[in-house]
């Protein structure tokens, strides 16, 4: 695995860098295997990354019929919810691009009960990577850090935490009291490459946690290390503020 961190001077140029990076990673994937996948995280950190992408400069350098989009995590909630990150994903960027509609492939979250939906995913999942592969293999994972360190909906003291057979899961979020469903650590591991993007103030305490070299492993978003794959963290200044100086001093400044 290697790692590699990326501070950008503010959210503009970040969002920039990961549609840079975005661009990079499906013409490797479109070159080596004639697809590029893509599992998409929810919460607010993607929202200019995917309005950037959906800009005729980057809109048009992606062969959108070669890319399938996937979920790390949804909300369980229907598809036209305020909170599904389906919506998000779906109204700032898919609507806006040529990707075929059969090459979205949601997180069925509105089924109940939870474990159904997560049961259909992974077969979703198994279908497409094809059934006999032990594990998927996403090309670009995108995810965000939660201030208590969670990512994906792999949240601090949660069952999925543990998950090492499922591909997906149902998991319950006592400080939610509700369900999410997620890729489990496994999945996410076999990515090609995993990018973290991290923006805002409000992200340098636990950003200083998670990157801090050979400490403890506290935090769910510390046990993303793909076992072949690249880790991309992408930093906006403002989300790098408490990094310490050996760690600022490594990362590429854009
Ligand atoms: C979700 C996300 C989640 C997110 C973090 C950070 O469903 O909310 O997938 O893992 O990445 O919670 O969220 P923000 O980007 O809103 O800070």
């Amino acid at each position: 695995m290697s790692t590699q961190i990326i501070i950008a001077k503010d959210e503009e140029a970040l969002s920039a860098k990961a549609a840079q990076v975005f661009l990079e990673s499906h013409a490797q994937a479109v070159k080596e295997r004639g697809r590029f996948t893509v599992a998409l995280s929810g919460g607010d950190s993607p929202k200019k990354f995917f309005r950037r992408l959906a800009e005729p400069y980057y809109r048009d350098r992606v062969s959108w019929a070669q890319v399938y989009a996937f979920w790390g995590d949804e909300r369980c909630v229907p598809p036209d919810h305020p909170e599904s990150n389906y919506k998000m994903a779906h109204d700032l960027l898919l609507s806006k691009v040529p990707i075929p509609q059969k090459n979205i492939l949601r997180i069925p979250a509105e089924m109940e009960p939870p474990h159904d939906a997560a049961k259909a995913y992974e077969n979703t999942l198994k279908l497409f990577f094809n059934l006999d592969r032990p594990l998927p293999v996403f090309d670009f994972n995108l995810l965000g850090v939660g201030e208590d360190g969670h990512t994906a909906s792999l949240f601090p003291g949660t069952t999925a935490l543990k998950e090492k057979l499922h591909w997906v899961s149902a998991n319950f979020v006592e400080k939610l009291k509700a369900h999410r469903i997620t890729l489990t650590f496994p999945v996410i591991n076999n990515s090609r490459r995993v990018v973290f993007l991290c923006t805002g103030a409000a992200k340098a305490p636990i950003l200083k946690e998670v990157l801090k070299k050979d400490g403890p492993v506290s935090y769910p978003a510390q046990l993303v290390n793909p076992v072949k794959g690249e880790l991309l963290w992408l930093l906006d200044g403002p989300a790098a503020s408490k990094l310490p100086p050996a760690v600022h001093n490594e990362a590429v400044h854009v």
